[in-house]
């Protein structure tokens, strides 16, 4: 979905206009892929706006600047206020964000050390990442011939933006394929997520996703569907799995920040269950959209809100 082109960014402490927030060709981070970066959500409930679970992001935010050593000039608090401030100068009840910490201009050998640590936060409206029906009816999916990272490689509990570098090569082969998504296996031949997703599968309504060890993020909607599934009485193991339970799963399902929860109706080629959106899939979507939007009581502490006084009902 193309950018609007209007509205207001934040970067490095000033609310600058959409199309005034630019950077220098000769940016470390245009040549080498310098940067870390967050997706978060803030989502209109019946009380207004709230973020879901903004201080995980940004808590993951500075995890991986930490691995990749950059200090950013602003502290997890001012991070926070910087996204409050862009949500509320933008006028936007609902929300995707992109806070951004990444190595500017200075000079461009592969160290980055001296290049200064500079940070931005974008929003923008963005509805169902893979697509409104592909919530309900599921998307088509096939196993990537690109696998993720191996161990000692690209940390992947970074969220860095060089490791889209591979998750790019595994959409594009996905989309020229004529699927909307793919699958990745980890350097093992184990499952491990999708180009920007994490994976859960269902079998005999047990609920298994890999583990962080299976090169995957640690990813926050992955977090909070496998509490929603414990409140439902269900049971998840975070095992290695391997491709062919892909095909012998009775539901498979996406989930992230961007594509929420989302079903797989089948995977190369091979329908997942009965082709279409599961009982457990369908529970635990309704789990996770009933939170965010603030249909169900904020029992695990995940919305704040967005102190946007006009947006407040
Ligand atoms: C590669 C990858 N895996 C998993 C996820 C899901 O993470 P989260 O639920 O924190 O958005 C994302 C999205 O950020 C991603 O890009």
């Amino acid at each position: 979905m193309a950018f609007s082109g209007t509205g207001k960014v934040w970067m490095n402490g000033k609310l600058v206009e959409w199309a005034n927030a630019t950077i220098h060709v000769g940016s470390h981070v245009i040549h080498y892929g310098s940067a870390v970066f967050e997706g978060a959500r803030c989502y209109k409930t019946p009380k207004g706006s709230r973020f879901f679970r903004l201080d995980a992001h940004i808590r993951r935010l500075f995890d991986s600047a930490r691995v990749y050593r950059m200090e950013p000039p602003y502290d997890q608090g001012a991070v926070t206020r910087a996204v409050i401030d862009t949500v509320q100068a933008n006028g936007l009840e609902a929300c995707y964000i992109r806070p951004l910490v990444y190595r500017g201009y200075h000079e461009l050998g592969v160290n980055p050390l001296q290049c200064p640590v500079d940070v931005a936060v974008l929003v923008w409206e963005w509805g169902a990442y893979l697509g409104p029906e592909a919530l309900e009816l599921g998307v088509e999916a096939c196993v990537s011939s690109w696998a993720r990272s191996a161990p000692n490689t690209f940390p992947a509990m970074a969220k860095s933006a060089a490791n889209y570098a591979n998750s790019a090569l595994i959409k594009m082969e996905a989309v020229l394929g004529g699927y909307s998504e793919g699958i990745a296996l980890d350097p093992s031949g184990h499952v491990s997520e999708g180009s920007g997703q994490n994976i859960f599968l269902v079998r005999d309504e047990l609920l298994y996703t890999p583990p962080v060890s299976a090169s995957v993020l640690p990813g926050i909607t992955r977090d909070s569907v496998i509490t929603l599934a414990q409140d439902l009485g269900l049971q998840v193991r975070e095992q290695n799995i391997p491709r062919e339970m892909l095909y012998l799963a009775d539901e498979v399902f996406f989930t992230g920040t961007a594509a929420e929860v989302t079903p797989i109706r089948s995977i190369d080629k091979i329908q997942v269950g009965a082709g279409r959106r599961g009982p457990v899939t369908t529970a635990l979507q309704r789990a996770f959209f009933d939170y965010v939007n603030g249909v169900v009581p904020d029992r695990h502490g995940w919305l704040t809100e967005s102190r946007t006084p006009h947006l407040a009902v």
